[in-house]
């Protein structure tokens, strides 16, 4: 197969610009090189030479010598514009930047058409991982039935130096900051959107399914506190940022990002530090599992440079699956949580489809029980700060048929309560 020369513009020179600059120095047989770097920081001292920057971006962008755009800022709005004009003017594009394509999926989708240029982002999601490719290409007659992962890897890195290093959550994110693990909005991690991001790009390459940021629920690791994280060393489970899509029976998919009690039988039990781990399932395959570091210049380089490689290819999403089965999401399931809260009856229990245990103490008090999720989103205490949910290890989602339920509970048999104190 003929390869074609690649010539780059690269747009941004920060920890995943310079660890591409560095990989390409590394890599000479691939035959690309960089014609220009585009910065916005006209102050800020640069490792290389000054004659490679530029400042005004259409030094790239109207540079016909220039076939391929690598687009690594961290403004998604601005690299939207970047991306937009250019594609209009026919040029290949590498982006990193997951919350630019979550937000705007359907016009990327669309411009890849409309200027039939292609669109590379696999250091998107999971830096190391070729999971989107895998995705894209493996996954094609034997059909996904989920998807699960741990796919940020700052807060997996702030999780495991707190529980092993006992530092404060503080010192383990100003870490995680040092090593270029962290956004520069460390909420967008913490809050667990970062990873609603990548599941919203996962989603369409696994199902087809084209959803906005603000359909999909996320709880990141910013309410976790004492009580759990005790009862997590305790009981020998571990704290783990988990994003999930799920095809239920019915044929409908559900997809959230929340934090899990893991126990140690569960793959992502030993995926620790800034490391991801993606666990797939499938008709015929059943389980397989990716791991590799999440994070960092030079595993989000590697990505870069293999989407830079395959664009000397030709190589471009088909988007497979969209064609293939026609899939939404739903939020009509239920899940068993683990909820801790303040305030004595704060959370009520007549919430629960079931609980099987119920736990009060000064330090706090605990429910665990089934809950039906599209009621549990939109219950006031679990917008409440102060409010911690987790899902417990086997949390089992199942479709949640709210009238039966509703109706058992009304006959006074859907709450079982117990107090086992031995959830999962
Ligand atoms: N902040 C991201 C993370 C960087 O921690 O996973 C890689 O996408």
């Amino acid at each position: 197969m003929s390869r074609q020369e690649i010539t780059i513009g690269l747009f941004g020179f920060g920890v995943v610009g310079k660890g591409l600059w560095d990989v390409l120095e590394q890599t000479p047989g691939l035959k690309a090189n960089i014609r220009k770097i585009c910065v916005k920081n006209h102050d800020k001292p640069r490792p290389i030479s000054t004659d490679h920057f530029t400042f005004e971006k259409n030094d790239l962008l109207d540079d016909k010598s220039i076939n391929v755009i690598v687009e690594l800022i961290d403004d998604p709005e601005a690299a939207f514009e970047i991306v937009t004009k250019a594609m209009q003017n026919g040029k290949g594009v590498v982006s990193a930047n997951k919350k630019m394509i979550a937000d705007h999926l359907e016009e990327l989708l669309e411009m890849q058409k409309k200027y039939e240029v292609p669109f590379l982002y696999e250091a998107s999601c999971c830096a190391s991982i070729p999971i989107i490719r895998n995705l894209e290409e493996y996954y094609d007659n034997d059909l996904l039935v989920s998807l699960e992962g741990i796919v940020n890897g700052s807060t997996n890195y702030i999780l495991t130096r707190t529980s092993e290093d006992k530092i404060s959550y503080e010192q383990a994110l100003q870490l995680a900051r040092e090593k270029g693990y962290v956004e520069s909005n460390p909420a967008l991690d913490v809050e667990g959107f970062d990873a609603k991001y990548k599941l919203i790009i996962l989603l369409l390459h696994a199902f087809g399914i084209v959803e906005q940021p603000e359909n999909i629920f996320n709880l990141g690791i910013q309410r976790l506190g004492a009580l759990e994280l005790r009862l997590a060393a305790e009981k020998g489970y571990k704290i783990k940022l988990i994003a999930l899509a799920r095809k239920l029976e019915n044929d409908k998919v559900i997809a959230f990002v929340m934090p899990q009690f893991v126990n140690p039988a569960s793959r992502f039990y030993t995926v620790d530090d800034v490391f991801n781990g993606v666990q797939t399932e499938t008709s015929f395959a059943d389980k397989q599992f990716f791991i590799g570091r999440g994070a960092g210049a030079f595993p989000t380089a590697s990505a870069v440079l293999s989407d830079i490689s395959a664009l000397s290819y030709n190589y471009r999403y088909e988007y497979k699956k969209m064609s293939q089965e026609s899939l939404s999401l739903s939020n009509d399931f239920s899940i068993e949580v683990f909820v801790r809260f303040q305030h004595k009856d704060e959370v009520p229990t007549s919430d629960f489809i079931s609980i099987t245990e119920k736990y009060r103490s000064a330090d706090g008090h605990y429910i665990v029980g089934r809950i039906g999720f599209d009621k549990m989103i939109k219950c006031s205490w679990a917008q409440n700060p102060g409010v911690s949910i987790l899902l417990t290890p086997a949390f089992n989602a199942e479709p949640y048929l709210h009238k039966e339920q509703d109706a058992l509970k009304s006959e006074g048999v859907g709450i079982r309560i117990q107090d086992t104190k031995s959830f999962g």
